[in-house]
């Protein structure tokens, strides 16, 4: 391919990419709702696999038991689909608050959200946590409100909470037409239609406004007249909807539907393909990266050991940002300089047996490496260029690993260096040699890591409390840094790449120490590069 015709199919391809994920507070719908966004790109075999928890794919070793037993989803995993044109890439996420992290992660990979609120709950706990993590990258969110077919909370009432809480603008573009058991469907604010619950496409029916004497007829004279003043306050009352404002992430359009019923899912993905942006540039060091250049970028924003406990293989998850992928490329490790080979990338296409053979910006590809591969790591087509922005939290809950059998320290060591490339758990080293401690966001990590040291390297271990509760990461002058672990080398310890991090018995000891050195800053999060 010559250059310019490069570009020109670089451009094309890119535009017609929407890479999202779905943030909700458990219980909201996602899965649900996911299910149906598959059915509609046409990969009917994987919807119902999303909420099977008995398929192949998920049995086979014991660490992937812990998800089943407990009925949550550990792995994260990417669903393309295509539809009129537009190819969708869904990156999910787990929605249990334990497994945050990989969540965090992935949300650095995707350029909007869709943000599922329960109609009768509104805004949730972890709805805001995820929300805080996206307004990081201003990443543009698309609200659906679920669940409209059961009772739920007045729409404006919905709307004020999300401005008030989230300090987002919300700008309705559908508004329900009557309530809970008299659920009509939704009235189409922007394209003035209505869109009944029971039509099997989200095609509308047009009318000339909310006021059109037409609605009447079709909805009845009750919810027409709701309908009329409602939209009527809306227009009134409420923010319009500005395409500008929403990609630049302080404004989010407000569907309505229930994912259960398959309603609103429709209007919600012509949407996400009108409104929600292709992937645009990537901030990167020494320079931006834009998606139409031709040459390839990308980046690891998670990685996943093989489901075989037999073999030692990882799948690393990229995330395209420029450029073309095809298979047997190689590309640069910029972190290292080493070449990677390409020889099998994994595509995700939900369609049965759809092998794709190139890859665009936008796009997720599986590339399966023996460990080489971090999360964070840069891949290109030979440029020294580094994104940023994969970041690291610190753990909330910092452990000693306990061995059952002191002959097997080294099989630990390398397992627990294994699992830290992954980002399943985080290591670090004290630097008076006292043993290694490991850092996870939540208990059930502590379970994942537990069952696959047994599992998949034969270690069995526990864990014991530390005396730090507080762990941070610290920067500023490296020879204030040098004098800080000099006088507290008890309490300060390497991460896996060899970063200082200061570990606290309390909170109040961390601000102890910012005070008494002003000139080191202690960060919660840290940017892999
Ligand atoms: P999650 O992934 O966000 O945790 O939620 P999930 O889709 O699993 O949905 C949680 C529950 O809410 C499920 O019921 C699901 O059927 C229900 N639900 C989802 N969307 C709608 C909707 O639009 N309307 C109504 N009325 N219910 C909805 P469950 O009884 O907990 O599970 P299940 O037995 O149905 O699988």
């Amino acid at each position: 391919m010559s250059e310019t015709l490069a570009v020109d199919a670089v451009a094309r391809e890119a535009a017609r990419r929407r890479t999202f994920a779905i943030i909700a507070h458990p219980d909201a719908g996602k899965t649900t709702l996911t299910e149906k966004l598959l059915l509609k790109g046409g990969a009917i075999q994987l919807a119902g696999a999303v909420r099977a928890k008995g398929n192949a794919r998920r049995t086979r070793s014991d660490w992937m038991k812990i998800e089943q037993d407990r009925g949550i989803s550990v792995a994260t995993s990417v669903m393309t689909f295509e539809r009129a044109g537009v190819v969708f890439n869904l990156l999910d996420t787990p929605g249990h608050e334990d497994f945050s992290e990989d969540t965090y992660r992935t949300l650095t990979a995707v350029d909007a959200a869709v943000m599922v609120l329960d109609a009768a709950k509104g805004i949730e706990s972890q709805t805001r946590k995820l929300f805080e993590v996206c307004r990081l990258r201003d990443i543009p969110i698309v609200t659906f409100v679920n669940k409209m077919d059961r009772e739920a909370r007045d729409p404006f009432e919905l709307i004020d909470e999300i401005e008030k809480t989230l300090a987002l603008d919300a700008a309705p573009v559908a508004w329900p037409v009557g309530r809970a058991s008299e659920f009509w469907g939704t009235y189409d604010i922007l394209a003035k239609r209505l869109m009944p619950v029971d039509a099997s496409e989200d095609e509308g029916i047009p009318v000339s406004g909310y006021d059109d004497p037409k609605i009447a007829e079709l909805v009845g004279e009750a919810r027409a007249t709701a309908l009329a003043e409602e939209v009527l306050l809306a227009e009134a009352g409420l923010k319009p909807f500005d395409l500008q404002a929403f990609r630049e992430g302080t404004l989010t359009p407000v569907f309505f539907g229930s994912a259960l019923r398959d309603f609103g899912v429709g209007h919600l993905l012509e949407g996400l393909a009108r409104f929600a942006p292709p992937p645009g540039a990537r901030e990167a060091d020494p320079r931006d990266v834009e998606p139409e250049e031709p040459r390839l970028t990308g980046f690891v924003f998670k990685v996943q050991a093989n489901m075989d406990p037999n073999h030692r293989d990882r799948v690393a998850f990229v995330r395209l940002c420029s450029g073309r992928l095809t298979k047997g490329m190689r590309l640069r490790q910029v972190r290292t300089g080493k070449q990677v080979p390409v020889n099998a990338p994994l595509f995700f296409f939900a369609k049965e047996r759809q092998v794709a053979e190139e890859a665009w910006p936008g796009d997720v590809v599986g590339i399966a490496n023996h460990g080489t591969l971090r999360i964070g790591d840069t891949l290109t087509e030979g440029e020294e260029v580094n994104f940023k922005g994969v970041p690291s939290f610190a753990p909330e809950i910092l452990r000693h690993v306990r061995l059952e059998d002191p002959m097997l320290a080294k099989k630990l060591r390398t397992a627990l260096d294994q699992l830290a490339e992954e980002g399943v758990v985080q290591i670090f080293r004290p630097l008076d040699g006292s043993p290694p401690v490991v850092g996870v966001v939540g208990q059930l990590q502590l379970d994942v890591l537990q069952s696959r040291l047994k599992v998949e390297y034969g270690v069995p271990a526990g864990f014991d409390a530390t005396r730090w509760q507080v762990l941070r990461w610290i920067s500023g002058d490296r020879a204030q840094i040098e004098r800080w672990a000099a006088t507290n080398r008890g309490d300060t310890a390497e991460d896996h790449d060899g970063e200082y991090v200061a570990l606290f018995s309390s909170d109040w000891r961390r601000k102890r120490a910012e005070e008494d050195f002003p000139e080191l800053k202690f960060h919660a999060v840290r940017e892999q590069h």
